[in-house]
């Protein structure tokens, strides 16, 4: 037998074509694309499906203390199976550093959460909440072990000051990694946060006005200016404004090595979401906050017009009780009450359903929205994100005829924000380099089956950059970029 596995029937939907073809895997990667593969010692019958590279789930928070210090619900047992069952094949959270802590520490502190738990294989992204001299001096290690993003805060108590941001981006820079950021202006958050809550106004419907589209667009405006006088590629998470998405296209036409996404939550939920009756509103407190149908229907022009490269989850799961959402207690204001909801295992079907199903995307942007995008940018292709020969067999096979409700899903949480909405389309088998870690329904393997992804620096082909004059490294002024 040449094949340990061979999917056959299927249609293959890649980032670019959609074809007639079978697949054979062997050793845990994709070595045959042909139109039959008979020699395979076990085969799956994708006839009447779609067969297409896993997902990759770029922004999760799993087994990780938020800002406000809460611990997910989700660890990486629960959070990679639920990402799993959601048509993924790797996830990328989070290893975010506390104040003090070294980055060897912190790395060392998530190898310890994911190697034993996570079912699928991951990398992750190193949050910088504290960038020291020592800590910036231990970049160049982090690099090394194969992890080439880093996220920042423009807010809450992890942020960091311009300055820090400025040092962060030029290290960051020369070493190919890519910054992504949270941007929204944190004074102007705290401003209106503490005028309202001084007028009484405290329930959780107050979280949205509290955080105006404003702060994030200034905070878009200037974390690309820094990154572009900093001569360092950035990324903008979750954006939920237009003005914040014209931002990124503007300087995506000029040639910006920028690049964001957005989220499910931004595209199927809006503000009147947080006014529910009592505190059932919590639920539904992220940042950003939910906005409006208009912001909806904008952020899909977004979409379609390849502005936006992702769309992430953003699962940040803290339960609707007193380990999560309610930390703090029941009666609080708006500003106790742990920011971030679920999604990570509804993100592709409601992107599936409301996207490809109503025309609003092509299977083949679905492909390079979930996955194909993410490996690309964070530095896994052609390991993973792709059908290609020599691939990681990483590949999710959909049902398109399968409608169900969303209801509870695998995920350690009590809540659905999306929960009640029709789905169209379903991930029914998902393998990880070539074995069925999901398959009908049922969980396959043992938590710890996945290993961790090393990536590689983001490929800039393509993409100039916008250089400053005063900073432009052949005529520097004698200032220094590292
Ligand atoms: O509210 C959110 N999004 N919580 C998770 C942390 C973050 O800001 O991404
Ligand atoms: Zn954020
Ligand atoms: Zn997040």
């Amino acid at each position: 037998m040449t094949h340990d596995l061979a999917i056959r029937g299927g249609t293959l939907a890649t980032a670019t074509e959609t074809f007639r073809a079978d697949i054979g895997i062997r050793d845990g990667r994709i070595v045959t694309i042909a139109e039959a593969i008979t020699d395979a010692q076990d085969v799956i019958d994708a006839t009447g499906k779609i067969v297409m590279p896993g997902g990759i789930e770029a922004h999760c928070h799993i087994a990780q203390e938020s800002g406000m210090g809460v611990m997910t619900a989700d660890d990486y047992e629960s959070g990679s199976i639920s990402a799993a069952f959601g048509g993924n094949s790797c996830i990328v959270p989070f290893a975010a550093q506390k104040k003090g802590q070294s980055l060897a520490d912190t790395l060392a502190t998530y190898d310890g959460r994911a190697a034993p738990k996570s079912v699928l294989d991951w990398s992750y992204h190193l949050i910088l909440t504290d960038p020291t001299a020592a800590a910036l001096a231990e970049l160049p290690d982090v690099f090394a072990r194969g992890v080439t993003s880093f996220k920042v805060f423009m807010t809450y108590a992890t942020r960091v000051s311009d300055t820090q941001f400025l040092d962060i981006l030029s290290v960051a820079g020369q070493h190919g990694a890519l910054t992504m950021v949270h941007a929204e202006n944190h004074d102007m958050l705290e401003w209106m946060a503490s005028r309202m809550v001084a007028g009484g106004n405290i329930a959780p419907r107050y979280h949205a006005p509290s955080r105006p589209g404003l702060a994030e667009e200034e905070a878009i405006n200037r974390a690309i200016a820094l990154a572009r006088l900093a001569q360092a590629p950035i990324f903008i998470v979750h954006v939920s404004t237009p003005g914040g998405a014209e931002l990124v296209a503007r300087a995506r036409a000029a040639g910006g090595q920028v690049w964001a996404e957005t989220c499910p939550q931004y595209l199927f939920l809006t503000r009147d979401d947080l006014d529910k009756p009592g505190m059932e509103g919590a639920k539904f407190i992220c940042s950003p906050p939910l906005r409006d149908t208009a912001t909806q229907a904008a952020l899909w022009q977004h979409v379609q017009a390849g502005t936006l490269s992702l769309v992430s989850s953003d699962h940040a799961p803290y339960r609707y009780d007193d380990t999560g959402k309610f930390q703090a207690g029941r009666d609080v204001t708006f500003r106790q009450i742990a920011n971030g909801m679920p999604g990570i295992e509804m993100r592709l079907p409601l992107m599936f359903s409301e996207g490809v199903m109503k025309g609003r995307i092509s299977i083949n942007q679905f492909v390079a929205l979930s996955s194909t995008n993410a490996a690309r940018i964070y530095g896994m292709l052609p390991r993973k994100g792709t059908l290609a020969i020599g691939a990681d067999a990483d590949i999710a096979i959909w049902d398109p005829t399968q409608t169900r409700i969303a209801g509870a899903m695998h995920d350690a949480m009590d809540y659905n924000p999306f929960a009640g909405m029709t789905v169209t389309g379903w991930p029914v088998t998902v393998l990880g380099r070539g074995q069925r870690i999901v398959d009908n329904g049922a969980l396959c393997v043992k938590p710890g089956t996945g290993r961790f992804v090393k990536r590689a620096p983001i490929d800039l082909t393509g993409r100039a950059g916008q250089p400053v004059a005063e900073l432009d490294r052949a005529n520097n002024f004698g200032a220094t970029l590292s």
